[in-house]
């Protein structure tokens, strides 16, 4: 089947780069890209240093593909209408309300698509589950599509998404694999083969994984349990080399140097963040309970408990410290390095509970605005009545440092590896959440504070 219109359904942090990538690689496929959310749509529209994903290299993509055959609009039914080939590329966070709350996945949004597909569309369609979901929510799907279907054929397959976000663009140009799960039927591998043609003009066809629909939504799941669990494992190690003397950096360097391990993911932090992760790992522990296998979502759920442990433990040190005038710097708002994501970031955590301890605090993070630092915070409160935020955003990294008595990493980014902190501000103290950048600065690992 030759596909010459494609429509991705949600352009946020996988829509927009994903599609991105597609188009750019596919110059003979137009690709648009809708949303519910107009501002966003006019955000992807506009000036190149103001898109509302920041990725390294991703302006550069959109500008060469933008208004060639990569377009952002808010026409949803008329996109839905044009494609052969409908991503969902959707948010799909835990529920806050309802049976589940708290773990499961809530996937209203996801539904709220397959409702407009079924609705818009007025020929047959291949609809791609790009959100990372629950395994069996194809089936869900299909029958969403095919309540409403006017005898529309819908043929559903599973595409989850593997990029980092910080390295989006060099991951999808050069992903590990590609996993697409189908149907065992006629129909179902006609689709599959329509997909696999797209990702082969650039992917090469080796990396790229068929399965069935099942495997390929539960593999999604558990590369992100797994991704997940080396960090708490390592994370929970950090704890013992503190009160033993063992270095965290030099363990994890020893046992990531067997091949069977790998070094990679196995960084002390102040516990990972990010949207997916803990969505991701709650969802596997609501479906392992749904099954009745408590013992295996006790084990997943433990994951999540020490990354937990982490966040509080960092800030119970900075807590504890004896200092008379504790005035606490934190560097880095965003999850990670590179990227102007703060869902689910550490340092939000960290932040609130030195304000809840009453201690003064202010942050610096080179690409999240005050704004948004702001409203994480305010979220995260939002039960709270006459809630007050007291917080200082700093602009200038030099003047945040001479200000402040304890400087508290959070995030790894480059430019904090770059600074001699003693000079800037001889008396401050440490405190190096990042095993990543610890050598650099100080010879202690995660939260032993005074240097
Ligand atoms: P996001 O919140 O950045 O973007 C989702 C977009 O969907 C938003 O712009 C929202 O306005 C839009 N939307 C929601 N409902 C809609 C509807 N009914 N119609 C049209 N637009 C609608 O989310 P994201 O980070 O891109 O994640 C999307 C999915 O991909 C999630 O399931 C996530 O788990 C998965 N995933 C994310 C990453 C990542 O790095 N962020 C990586 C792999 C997989
Ligand atoms: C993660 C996965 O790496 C992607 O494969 C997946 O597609 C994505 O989730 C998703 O499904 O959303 P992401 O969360 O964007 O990607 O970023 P990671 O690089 O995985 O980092 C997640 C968190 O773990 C960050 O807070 C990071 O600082 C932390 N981390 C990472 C550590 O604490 N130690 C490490 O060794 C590595």
């Amino acid at each position: 089947m030759q596909i010459k219109n494609i429509c991705c359904i949600g352009a946020g942090y996988v829509g927009g780069p994903t599609m991105a990538v597609i188009a750019l690689k596919c110059p003979h496929i137009n690709v648009t890209v809708v949303d519910a959310n107009p501002d966003k749509i006019k955000a992807w529209n506009g000036p190149l240093d103001k898109l509302p994903v920041y990725e390294p290299g991703l302006a550069e993509v959109v500008k060469e593909a933008r208004g060639r055959n990569l377009f952002f609009s808010d026409d949803i039914s008329g996109n839905i209408e044009k494609a052969e080939m409908i991503f969902m590329a959707v948010n799909t966070p835990t529920k806050t309300e309802g049976e589940g709350a708290g773990m499961a996945a809530d996937l209203r949004y996801f539904e709220a698509c397959a409702i407009d597909i079924a609705k818009f569309s007025k020929t047959d369609k291949i609809v791609i589950e790009k959100s990372t979901l629950p395994v069996r929510t194809a089936e869900k799907i299909k029958e969403i599509l095919e309540e409403n279907s006017k005898g529309i054929h819908f043929e559903i397959l599973s595409n989850p998404e593997f990029l980092a976000e910080g390295t989006a663009i060099q991951d999808l140009f050069k992903s590990d694999r590609v996993l697409i799960g189908g149907d065992e039927t006629q129909s179902g591998q006609k689709a599959v083969q329509a997909l696999v043609d797209i990702y082969a003009n650039w992917i090469p066809k080796e990396k790229i994984l068929t399965t069935n629909v099942w495997s390929s939504e539960l593999a999604k799941l558990a590369s992100n349990a797994m991704l997940a669990q080396r960090i708490s494992s390592i994370n929970s190690l950090s704890v013992l080399c503190e009160k033993t003397g063992a270095n965290i950096e030099e363990l994890s360097t020893a046992i990531g140097m067997d091949h069977r391990i790998g070094p990679h993911f196995l960084k002390s932090s102040v516990g990972f963040g990010g949207s997916c992760f803990q969505k991701d790992i709650l969802n596997l522990v609501y479906l392992c309970k749904f099954y009745g296998l408590e013992d295996v979502a006790e084990y997943w759920h433990q994951v999540v408990k020490i990354n937990d442990y982490q966040k509080n433990r960092f800030a119970q040190k900075i807590i504890d410290f004896k200092l008379s005038e504790k005035k606490v710097l934190i560097l880095g708002w965003a999850f990670k390095k590179d990227t102007n994501d703060t869902r689910e970031s550490a340092a939000i955590y960290i932040a609130n509970s030195l304000l809840k301890a009453n201690i003064n605090v202010s942050v610096y993070d080179p690409m999240v605005s005050e704004k948004q630092i702001r409203k994480d915070l305010e979220l995260l409160n939002s039960n709270e009545k006459n809630y007050k935020l007291n917080i200082k955003v700093f602009e200038n990294l030099n003047n945040a440092l001479k200000e402040n008595s304890i400087v508290a990493i959070v995030t790894e980014w480059d430019e904090f590896k770059r600074i001699n902190y003693h000079l800037i501000n001889p008396n401050i103290h440490i405190f190096d959440g990042r095993g990543i950048i610890t050598k650099e600065i100080t010879k202690y690992s995660i939260g032993l504070g005074n240097d």
